[in-house]
């Protein structure tokens, strides 16, 4: 099956020939005294969250053509066939089952999952044990000291999920415990956090699926090294690491008993994976009731992207967006923009959910996929953003369709913010929308400046979603988490490819082991070939290293 040879593709095409240019003002103007409004009729709802998408340069017709395409492309066959366990990462044939971590399974693929349910049940009740004993300090440090720094060593999915909800949860979490993310192989990464924690008192969580990527070993190994360092005896060290694997026997030989590993299994995969043990620094934080908490605001959310008609579907509306301003108006990048620092994080997790699942050019039989993928997710909290890059965002030539994500009550009471945050948020939408055409601009211009007045002209017309959130518990963090994670996966079906392997990663870490031992090589004569540029880099790396 050929995507552009579909009809509701070729029918979009010509449909996106018709209205490009149409201004979404004007359907909101001859909409206006309409009952329900533009507004009304393009906003839904689901897990605790609201959607206004009216601002987006659909019309009926357009959404029409966009569902078929899912229809088309049978999304709901892989959704059904994600929650049922079937093995829906072929390349590593494996199933995609963090629905599961969240009691959201399915039956369609008659496949028993009853083991993997008890295992999750088990690893659960584990990591629950193991929280309660380090917040009621019962779990010490090797001199009987309570665990005061909780710090997470791993990366990309093993990282940037914890990371994220972690810090979006803090007002939930334990004030007595401080958390750390320590991920790149920078040693600055480490060294700042080792300057800020004390070896009696902290827990080192090392969370790896694979326990053997090179970054979260070598900083394992460099806290190893400093614990002992500040005097925790060799004999003691296990008390200060605990373990989160897919990889038992590997954890082990790094030195952290049986006991003391946390398991995951090979069908979640990395960015997939905050819900389960990945997730323990959160657990130990917030506390097990407000973990269970977010899984079920993740429950909700799976609920919903099963049980709801694609029309009021959340993951399936933005998705189908998604591929409309990428497959049709040729948008390059997503700007992913909170409303919320609490949310500060969320935009480098979605980068990795994303680009890392949907970034490809090959479909699952093998075929190149014919258009174009995942767009490239950016984005920072707002209202830093409007400060820093909005200005591109209004006027450059670059169409960037934006989501932005505001969270309706403060998590705190300091009078004259949130109204403002808020507003701030809402105004970014309405100027995208309208614009401001040049009549206007040389009206604000002034008699005395016409030639400021092009400068004040805004294009407009600039879609975004609104999504809101009544307030950021860990239910609604669970619930947007999920929401994406699903909106990615509707993608992937259309687009046809393997949302759940990650090949694009392997030929730099493969190179990286190669210049590595070049760049440690004892002489000149023993450094392998590479192109001139590359060789040229080894050198001056080399002279800079011995210095
Ligand atoms: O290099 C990419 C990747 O494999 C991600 O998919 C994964 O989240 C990350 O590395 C970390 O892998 P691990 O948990 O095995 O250390």
């Amino acid at each position: 099956m050929f995507l552009k040879s579909l009809p509701a593709w070729f029918e979009l095409q010509s449909h996106y020939a018709e209205i490009h240019h149409e201004h979404m003002c004007d359907w909101f103007t001859a909409q206006a005294d309409a009952s329900p409004t533009r507004a009304e009729r393009y906003t839904i709802g689901g897990a605790g969250l609201t959607l206004d998408f009216s601002k987006n340069r659909i019309t009926d017709a357009t959404l029409a053509l966009l569902l078929q395409l899912a229809r088309e492309t049978g999304v709901e066959a892989r959704r059904d066939a994600m929650f049922a366990g079937a093995i829906v990462n072929p390349t590593e044939r494996r199933a995609a089952l963090h629905g599961l971590l969240r009691g959201s399974v399915g039956n369609s693929a008659g496949v028993d999952l009853s083991q993997e349910i008890a295992k999750v049940a088990h690893e659960r009740a584990k990591m629950a044990a193991f929280a309660d004993a380090v917040r009621s300090g019962k779990r010490t440090g090797y001199s009987g000291k309570p665990i005061r720094h909780i710090v997470n060593i791993g990366i990309g999915g093993s990282d940037l999920g914890p990371k994220m909800v972690a810090h979006a949860l803090h007002h939930f979490a334990d004030p007595q415990l401080k958390l750390h993310y320590v991920s790149n192989v920078d040693g600055t990464d480490l060294q700042r956090v080792l300057e800020q924690i004390d070896a009696e008192t902290t827990l080192v969580i090392v969370v790896s699926k694979t326990f053997t990527t090179q970054e979260t070993m070598t900083n394992a190994r460099s806290l190893r090294a400093w614990l002992a360092s500040q005097g925790c005896p060799e004999d003691q060290l296990h008390h200060h690491f605990v373990g989160v694997s897919a990889n038992p026997d590997e954890v082990v030989r790094f030195g952290i008993p049986r006991d003391a590993i946390f398991e995951m299994w090979d069908w979640v995969g990395g960015r997939y994976s905050l819900w389960s043990a990945v997730g323990l620094s959160v657990m130990i934080a917030v506390g097990p009731a407000h973990f269970e908490r977010l899984l079920a605001g993740a429950h909700q959310m799976d609920q919903h992207f099963i049980e709801t008609p694609l029309e009021r579907n959340l993951p399936v509306i933005m998705a189908l967006l998604g591929i409309w301003y990428r497959n049709f108006f040729g948008a390059q990048s997503l700007l992913v923009a909170p409303y919320s620092e609490a949310l500060h994080f969320l935009s480098s997790y979605l980068q990795q959910l994303d680009m890392e699942s949907n970034g490809k050019s090959t479909r699952l039989d093998g075929m190149p996929v014919d258009g174009e993928t995942a767009p490239v997710i950016w984005g920072e909290p707002g209202t830093n953003g409007q400060h820093a890059f909005f200005q591109m965002v209004h006027q450059g030539p670059t169409l960037v369709p934006v989501d932005f994500i505001a969270v309706l009550k403060p998590e705190h009471a300091l009078p004259g913010h949130h109204a403002k945050l808020l507003a701030n948020c809402f105004a970014q939408s309405e100027a995208l929308m309208l614009g401001r055409p040049i009549e206007a601009a040389r009206k604000v211009a002034g008699a005395d400046r016409p030639d400021l007045a092009p400068h004040l002209v805004f294009p407009g017309n600039r879609p975004s979603n609104t999504l809101l959130l009544e307030a950021l518990t860990p239910e609604s963090l669970g619930a947007l988490i999920a929401l994406y994670e699903h909106k990615v996966l509707v993608q992937a079906a259309i687009w046809n490819i393997n949302p759940f392997d990650q090949w694009g990663v392997e030929l730099g870490k493969i190179l990286g082991k190669v210049v590595e031992t070049d760049l440690l090589a004892a002489n000149a004569a023993a450094v392998s070939p590479h192109d001139s540029s590359t060789s040229h880099l080894i050198e001056l790396a080399r002279a800079a290293l011995k210095a």
